[in-house]
């Protein structure tokens, strides 16, 4: 228990600023521990746990499994590409100016932490819900769109959309908006963080993307 109080002030810290104060914060804590090497230690999931109660969960829901369609869910992620895309919104690899501000205050150990928790959350199952598009979104799932080269989504992210780890992420139950958001990015320039899904993107026109999205919201 006597642990909880230096934990929040870092929390709060982090939160709160994004540079040498919220370092000193953490240095803190971790001066105590034993001679671990900094960098191989374990992930401290209750520490994982707390900065994302504290800061991430009003957007990304209580267990990882956001409610709003404009928030991904984290939740069974896989941990490497979490930690990726935190990475990328810190160093603008991935632009999103809100992301930017919540990444920026977080450590290479808070990252992980972080990561580490939410993908031992469960992740909540959707639902397709435009039933004309759902055939031709199962389609280009399973067999992508072979006039225009476009790759079979499943080849990659798996016929049930679990994902290869650690480089392939989930997809399945994600947000239909959120998704079509995302491949929208890629195609136009938005997202330049993967030149593997630019180049998956580019050939498709909004209603493939829009029917792909809601299937994979229905995956499972
Ligand atoms: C104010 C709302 C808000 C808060 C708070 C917030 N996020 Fe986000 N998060 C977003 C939005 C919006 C996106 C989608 C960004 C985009 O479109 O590129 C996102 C995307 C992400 C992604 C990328 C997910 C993916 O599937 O690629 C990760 C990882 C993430 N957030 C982690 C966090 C963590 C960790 C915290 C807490 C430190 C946090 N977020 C706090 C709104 C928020
Ligand atoms: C050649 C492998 C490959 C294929 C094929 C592929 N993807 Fe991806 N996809 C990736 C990788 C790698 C990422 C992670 C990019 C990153 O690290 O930011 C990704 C990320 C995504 C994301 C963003 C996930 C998130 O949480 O932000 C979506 C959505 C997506 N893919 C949808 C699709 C769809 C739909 C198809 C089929 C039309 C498809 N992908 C085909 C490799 C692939």
């Amino acid at each position: 228990m006597k642990l909880i109080a230096p934990l929040l002030i870092a929390v709060f810290a982090a939160a709160s600023t994004f540079s040498a104060c919220a370092a000193e914060a953490e240095a803190a804590p971790a001066a105590h521990a034993e001679a671990a090497p900094a960098k191989a230690a374990k992930p401290d999931l209750a520490k994982g746990e707390a900065s994302f109660t504290a800061v991430c969960a009003a957007c990304h829901g209580a267990d990882g499994n956001s409610g709003t369609p404009a928030y991904p869910k984290l939740a069974q992620q896989h941990p490497e590409y979490l930690v990726k895309q935190l990475q990328e919104f810190k160093s603008d690899k991935r632009n999103n100016p809100i992301m930017k501000g919540f990444a920026s205050a977080l450590s290479d150990e808070d990252m992980k932490n972080i990561a580490y928790w939410v993908t031992t959350k469960k992740a909540k199952t959707g639902f397709a819900k435009d039933k004309e598009l759902v055939a031709l979104g199962e389609r280009i799932y399973r067999g992508g769109i072979a006039d225009r080269q476009v790759p079979a989504c499943a080849g990659c992210h798996s016929p049930n959309g679990a994902g290869i780890p650690s480089q392939y992420p989930r997809l399945s139950g994600q947000h239909a908006e959120y998704a079509v958001a995302q491949l929208t990015a890629f195609r136009d320039g938005g997202r330049k963080n993967s030149l593997q899904m630019t180049q998956v993107a580019a050939k498709m026109n909004d209603r493939e993307i829009k029917a792909v999205a809601d299937y994979i919201a229905g995956l499972r």
